[in-house]
C-alpha cells in the first residue's frame, strides 16, 4: 500500500508578481487565484496544482500526495506509525486545499508532507492555458516529479519507500570529476518513471526542480521559444534522460530552483527491472548556467 501520485505542491517564494507572470506567462499554468496571499495554478481537470505564497525561502513549501480512498489513507498512516513517524489530521487545512481528508507530517529534511484523498475537480471549468499550451501529462501519474536534496539518502529512503511505498526505478552515478560522482536515486509510486528522486547533497535549498509534462513536443519547443522572449534563463540544453527517455529542457524559476518542462518519457511497465545508469543524458541537456 502506497501514495498514487503527486497531487499538489506549494512554494514559498519571494516574488509574487514575477512568479504569476513566470506561471502563466511562460509554463502555461492556469490562473486561478481567488485569494492574493496564495496564487493557485491549474495544469488539469483537478481545482489547482500548485499553490504560491510569499516568504523568503525560496523553495517547496509542501508537497502533496494523492492516496485512492480513506482505506489507503489509514494504510499509509500506519505504515507511517511503523517507522516512527506520527500523522496529524487537519481538517481546516483539507478544507483549505479541497480535499475530502488530509493528514500531515515531515520528511526527514524538515519539507512538510500531506497525504490526502478527495481532490476537487472541475470538469466543468475547461483548461485554458495563458500560453497555449495544448495539455499537461498528470492522470494517473500525477502532477509530475520532483528531485530533492537530502543530507540523509538512508533516512529518506525509509520515509519514501517504507511509509509512503515508493518503489525503486533506477539509479544514476552521475560522474562530477573522474574521481566523484553522486548516486541518484529515482522513485516511482505509479507509471510515472520517477515521482520523486534524491539528490545526495545537504544544501539549504530542499528542491532542485520540479518536472512538468506536457503532451506534444511542439509545446517543449513553443515554450523553449517563450523562455527566449521572456528573459528566462535557460539552465540546460533540450536533451534526452537515459532513464525516464525524458526529451526535455531546465530553465531556472525566480526562486533559483529549476523547471524541467519534458515531453514523451517512458511509463513503468510491470515488472519493472531496477537498472543503473551512468550518465543523465543519451544527448543534449548542456549545462548553461548555474544561477
Ligand atoms: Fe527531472
Amino acid at each position: 500500500m502506497g501514495v498514487s501520485a503527486l497531487g499538489y505542491v506549494g512554494f514559498e517564494v519571494s516574488d509574487l508578481a514575477t512568479w504569476r507572470h513566470y506561471a502563466t506567462d511562460f509554463l502555461g499554468l492556469m490562473d486561478v487565484t481567488t485569494d492574493e496571499s496564495e496564487l493557485r495554478f491549474r495544469m488539469d481537470s483537478h481545482a489547482w496544482r500548485f499553490a504560491v505564497t510569499k516568504g523568503g525561502r525560496d523553495d517547496l513549501s509542501f508537497i502533496g500526495f494523492e492516496v485512492t480512498d480513506a482505506a489507503a489513507l489509514a494504510a499509509v498512516a500506519q505504515q507511517l506509525k511503523t517507522i516512527g513517524v506520527e500523522t496529524t489530521q487537519d481538517k481546516a487545512l483539507a478544507k483549505h486545499r479541497g480535499v475530502s481528508d488530509l493528514l500531515k507530517c515531515a520528511d526527514p529534511s524538515g519539507t512538510a508532507v500531506e497525504i490526502y484523498y478527495g481532490a476537487t475537480e472541475v470538469f466543468p471549468e475547461p483548461l485554458r492555458s495563458p500560453a497555449g499550451v495544448q495539455g499537461f501529462v498528470t492522470g494517473d501519474q500525477g502532477l509530475g516529479h520532483l528531485v530533492l536534496y537530502t543530507g540523509d539518502v538512508a533516512a529518506a529512503l525509509k520515509f519514501y519507500q517504507q511509509g509512503l511505498g515508493f518503489r525503486l526505478s533506477d539509479n544514476i552515478d552521475m560522474a562530477l570529476s573522474p574521481e566523484f560522482s553522486l548516486e541518484l536515486t529515482f522513485l516511482h509510486c505509479n507509471p510515472r518513471h520517477h515521482t520523486l528522486a534524491l539528490v545526495p547533497a545537504p544544501l539549504p535549498k530542499r528542491l532542485n526542480h520540479f518536472m512538468v509534462q506536457v503532451e506534444n513536443m511542439e509545446d517543449v519547443g513553443f515554450a523553449y521559444d517563450r523562455a527566449d522572449k521572456l528573459g528566462v534563463k535557460i539552465a540546460n540544453t533540450l536533451g534526452r534522460h537515459t532513464n525516464d527517455h525524458m526529451f526535455s529542457f531546465y530553465a531556472f524559476t525566480p526562486s533559483g530552483f529549476e523547471v524541467e518542462f519534458g515531453w514523451g518519457a517512458r511509463t513503468i511497465s510491470e515488472p519493472w527491472t531496477v537498472t543503473r545508469h551512468k550518465a543523465n543524458s543519451t544527448w543534449g541537456h548542456k549545462r548553461l548556467s548555474n544561477s
